[in-house]
Formats: structure tokens, C-alpha cells, sequence
């Protein structure tokens, strides 16, 4: 639970949430005024935030390390400095946004330990495996790409320091998926094999992205409040939508297919129409039986145990630092 970390200020008894307050609250929403960390607002605001935020952090932190897995790898120099800065991108979103739930009143080692113990959700796209250097490509046009498409909305999120990190990891997140289309482009207009490792790396990449908007409208639990309190502006369907809208002409120009039979331009509603999604595996992956689910909690317990130098260093500078000045 997150009440363990909170600080000091927070273990006041709860503010008597009465009508007038609520009410207040939800006009300066409607309003689209800002709600700011020592402002007055509803308990259920704040968990939905943390575990929004929180959820959105692990998946940065978790997001890493499918591509670090290529950072060695990479076939050039420019390659493996642009991937070397994308999964940079990716450390410093999860910090800001660990910051940003910490003005919510839960410590930033509280959600850590979530995180290495299992008890945390991330995104369920980051336990699919990292094949080829195709998957690079697919996963900063696909994964960063459907990741614009979901957080866009959020720089107008009600929570001020939410909505302010939003703006700068969003322009991050357009670069990294332009980087990622340069590279299925390169690879398309490449050898056969090339071509081929392509067009595999977006057969496989596809419907696991289709699935990082969550469940289909009717059986989201928490869109109704978080629509009312303007954290989240489109719906999962929609924003689906949008993203199947701008990227099939995206692959169709590179000489791409997609996998997905039904998937026909429907002239009477000027959308994409896609094939059904396999929820039974996106609950499945969501469960903790992806394909790497467990390497990928391994991989950051073991590097946080690596690290552990780093935060000793750390704090022994700062204490170091204290007594300096103290003296
Ligand atoms: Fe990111
Ligand atoms: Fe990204």
C-alpha cells in the first residue's frame, strides 16, 4: 500500500470531504484550472493519480531494458548513439514521473519496492521479447507511437506537475519514434532479408500494441471518474483508433503488411477497421505469464542490487557534505 510512504503531512486525519469542497473541487476542474500539490483534493483523486503515475514510471523503468538489450548490438556507431539516448530518455521519463507522484505523498522508495517485488503493474508491452534489430525499429515507431498517442492528451491532465512532465517527455517520445520509423524505413527499403526481418519484427509487435491501450471501453474500471476529473481525455477505444488511423498508412507506405485480416479503410466512417483483439492474452500477460515477465523483474531487481553502490556513494557525499557545513 502506498500509506506507508507517505510523509508527515499526510498522516493528518484525513480533510472531512464534504459537498461544498467537492463540489469546489470539480468546478475548478471544469474550470481547467490546474490542481497543484498543496491544494485541497479528494482522497480518491490522489490514489487514482499515484497509481496512474506510478504505473506510467514502472513502465519507463521497465521499458529500458528490452532495447538496452540491443544498445552492444546496434549495427553503427549513429545507431548505438541514438539508441544509447532513447533508453536515456526513457531512465530520466520514469524519474520525473517517480518525482511527480512524490508530490502525491508517496515516497519514491516505496514505489521502487513495489516494483522489485512484483506487486507494481507496468505496461504489459515491455514483457515481449527483443528478437532482432528489427524490434528496435518496430518498438519506437509502434510502442513510442502509441505512447504519443496516449500521453498527448495527458500534458492537459487536471494535475499540474503530471500535466508539466507530460510536455517534455512527449517531445522525447516524438523523436524516439521517428527514430524507430527511420529504421523500419532503412530496413524496408533494404535486402530481402531485411525486408523480411521487417516485416516479421511488425507481424509480432502489432496486436501487443493494439493491446497497450487496455480493455475495450465497456469493461474499463476506471475510466469514469478519471474522465470527470480530466486526468484522462479520450477513452481507451478512441485513443486505440487514432492510433490504428495514423499508423497503417505509415506501414503501408514503407510496402508493409499488417497482421490482421479484417483490417479494411471503412469509407462511410473514414476509419481503419481492425480484427478482433486476443484479450486472453493481454489478461495473461497482465497476470504475470508474458513471455518475460520474469527476466524482465530479474533483470531490474539485479540491477538495482548492482546500483546499490552508487546509493551508499551517495548518501555517504551527502552526509559527508552535512557535516562539513555544520562545522
Ligand atoms: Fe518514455
Ligand atoms: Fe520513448
Amino acid at each position: 500500500m502506498y500509506t506507508q510512504g507517505l510523509n508527515a503531512a499526510d498522516k493528518a486525519p484525513p480533510a472531512i470531504e464534504d459537498a461544498g469542497r467537492l463540489g469546489a473541487f470539480q468546478a475548478r476542474i471544469d474550470a481547467e484550472q490546474k490542481i497543484e500539490p498543496n491544494d485541497w483534493m479528494p482522497e480518491a483523486y490522489r490514489r487514482t493519480l499515484i497509481r496512474q503515475i506510478a504505473q506510467h514510471a514502472h513502465s519507463e523503468i521497465v521499458g529500458m531494458l528490452p532495447e538496452g538489450n540491443w544498445i552492444t548490438r546496434a549495427p553503427s556507431l549513429r545507431r548505438k548513439a541514438a539508441l544509447l539516448a532513447k533508453v536515456q530518455d526513457e531512465g530520466g521519463h520514469g524519474l520525473y514521473l517517480y518525482a511527480a507522484a512524490e508530490t502525491l505523498g508517496v515516497a519514491r522508495e516505496t514505489l521502487v519496492e513495489q516494483l522489485l517485488s512484483g506487486g507494481a503493474k507496468y505496461s504489459s508491452i515491455f514483457n515481449y521479447p527483443t528478437l532482432t534489430w528489427a524490434d528496435i525499429g518496430a518498438i519506437g515507431w509502434l510502442v513510442d507511437g502509441a505512447a504519443i498517442m496516449n500521453q498527448i492528451p495527458l500534458c492537459r491532465c487536471s494535475y499540474g506537475p503530471y500535466a508539466r512532465a507530460m510536455i517534455r517527455v512527449c517531445k522525447e517520445e516524438s523523436f524516439h519514434q521517428r527514430q524507430g520509423y527511420e529504421i523500419m524505413t532503412v530496413l524496408a527499403r533494404g535486402t530481402t532479408a531485411q525486408r523480411a526481418m521487417a516485416q516479421d519484427a511488425l507481424d509480432r509487435w502489432w496486436w501487443p500494441c493494439l493491446m497497450m491501450f487496455g480493455p475495450p471501453d465497456g469493461e474499463s474500471q476506471h475510466s469514469d471518474a478519471s474522465t470527470r476529473w480530466k486526468i484522462k481525455r479520450f477513452s481507451n477505444d478512441e485513443l486505440r483508433q487514432k492510433f490504428v488511423d495514423a499508423t497503417v498508412p505509415q506501414g503501408h507506405y514503407l510496402g508493409l503488411s499488417f497482421p490482421d485480416p479484417a483490417l479494411r479503410f471503412d469509407e462511410a466512417t473514414s476509419h481503419w477497421h481492425y480484427g478482433a483483439i486476443d484479450w486472453d492474452e493481454f489478461r495473461a500477460v497482465l497476470r504475470g505469464d508474458g513471455p518475460c515477465n520474469r527476466d524482465r523483474l530479474a533483470a531490474r531487481n539485479r540491477a538495482h542490487e548492482n546500483g546499490a553502490w552508487v546509493r551508499e556513494a551517495a548518501l555517504a557525499f551527502a552526509e559527508k557534505r552535512r557535516r562539513k557545513a555544520a562545522a
